[in-house]
């Protein structure tokens, strides 16, 4: 081990470069993408999502893993910002507060011009690199964001939404969620319902990336299995090394594999090492592992900063991914193997979608088929629409006898 390590740093000082020189020299040209942060979650709950509140200028922010500062030192040069509202607005005000979140994520971009553009493509990302922007998308974390509405999934993609979660941690009426698999939740949808699958179609449609990070083993065959587009884990681990169910298990990452699709690794302490302590090494054995089991190319980073309480010792804020990469670099990862996990297999992955949405929305009419009125949980929402054509069709003697009247009528005849 000692001597091997001295070898090691013997080759990098006869290259002239550390580890973390070539790493930096890496993400001048090629800078992180990263799959989830939960920034906009805290300016809600810190500051009610007032941008000019003392103390929340996004500068000097200090209470949070990220702010403008560490995103530079940490070579970030696009982020999907999570617009996440907890499960328990579902069948409450979860389209408001989305929107809500969506809407703080557009105005950290006009409020910060220098640091942030908003984009909504691949091209864009690769533009914003050049102009040397941190590239700002939108990643919606829940499926209970859409209230069974595939109106409102269309609204939230002219938004600027591209990709969504299929579930948080709760089921919704047409995908279940990870607790199905601890048996903290009962299936509903044994994966996607039928409705399900026409949200999965739609996002094929429109070209929003799905994301399987806190859905249900079944959810994410049923997905990977019906999807056009490859897809995404925003930020999921690998089972193999904590068993836990946010984790991708093997099969799955056969998967992955086989579909071009991408694992972007969670630092959550919790999801690294299954305890409250874990290092940037045990990050980087999960990311060897993905690598191993699942190609170089399925490998991302989704960091999940401000959106946990325990990172690892050395990956504390947005500010350490040279770390980590210099790190890969010791572990003899080449350069367009770190590329891949940085940026190109994310970009792979969502031109892939474009193009699938360019192709199908010649072919494909848009998705409409309500979901039936009765999956839909106790609420306070209103059923225009459904008093209607749809409550005859669950009702096919109902349909009869209201035509009845007609076909009678003198009127008719
Ligand atoms: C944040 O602070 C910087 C200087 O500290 C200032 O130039 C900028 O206008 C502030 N931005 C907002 C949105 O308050
Ligand atoms: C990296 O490659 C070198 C030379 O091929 C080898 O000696 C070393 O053991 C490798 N290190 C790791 C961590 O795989
Ligand atoms: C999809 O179509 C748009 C609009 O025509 C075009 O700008 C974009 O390059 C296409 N994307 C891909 C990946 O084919
Ligand atoms: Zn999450």
């Amino acid at each position: 081990m000692w001597t091997s390590w001295w070898l090691w740093a013997l080759v990098a000082m006869c290259a002239g470069e550390t580890w973390r020189e070539q790493a930096e020299r890496i993400m001048q040209q090629t800078p992180v993408i990263d799959g989830h942060n939960d920034l906009p979650w805290q300016l809600l709950t810190k500051f009610n999502n007032q941008l000019y509140h003392q103390g929340s200028n996004l500068s000097t922010l200090a209470s949070t893993h990220t702010n403008i500062p560490k995103l530079r030192a940490g070579f970030v040069g696009a982020q999907f910002w999570s617009a996440y509202v907890p499960c328990d607005t579902q069948n409450k005000d979860a389209v408001k507060r989305t929107l809500e979140q969506i809407d703080v994520i557009q105005r950290m971009c006009q409020e910060y011009p220098e640091t942030f553009k908003c984009v909504t493509s691949s091209q864009d990302i690769r533009q914003a690199f050049q102009e040397g922007k941190v590239a700002s998308l939108v990643g919606v974390e829940g499926g209970h964001s859409i209230d069974s509405s595939l109106g409102v999934l269309r609204a939230l993609y002219h938004l600027g939404m591209r990709y969504l979660t299929l579930t948080h941690s709760c089921n919704t009426p047409w995908a279940d969620n990870w607790l199905v698999d601890t048996g903290e939740d009962e299936p509903e949808s044994q994966g996607l319902s039928e409705f399900g699958e026409s949200v999965v179609r739609e996002m094929n449609r429109l070209g929003i990336m799905i994301d399987l990070a806190h859905v249900s083993v079944a959810t994410m065959k049923a997905a990977l299995q019906l999807s056009s587009a490859p897809v995404i884990f925003s930020h999921s681990s690998a089972y193999q090394l904590c068993a836990h169910k946010r984790n991708v298990p093997d099969d799955v990452l056969q998967l992955v594999k086989a579909t071009g699709s991408l694992v972007m690794v969670n630092f959550y302490t919790d999801y690294v090492s299954c305890s409250a302590q874990a290092t940037l090494t045990q990050v980087a054995d999960h990311l060897d592992y993905i690598k191993a089991v699942a190609g170089a190319e399925a490998v991302g980073l989704g960091g999940d900063y401000d959106g946990v309480t325990r990172l690892p010792v050395g990956l504390e804020d947005v500010s350490k991914y040279p770390d980590l990469v210099a790190e890969l670099l010791q572990r003899n990862w080449t350069e367009a193997e770190i590329k891949g996990m940085l940026a190109e297999n994310l970009l792979r992955v969502f031109a892939a979608v474009e193009e699938v949405s360019n192709r199908t929305q010649t072919s494909h009419k848009p998705e409409e088929k309500p979901i039936a009125l009765d999956k839909l949980g106790d609420s306070c929402r209103t059923q225009y629409g459904y008093s209607a054509a749809p409550s005859l069709s669950l009702r096919p003697g109902a349909l009869l006898a209201s035509l009845a009247p007609l076909l009678l009528s003198p009127h008719l005849l």
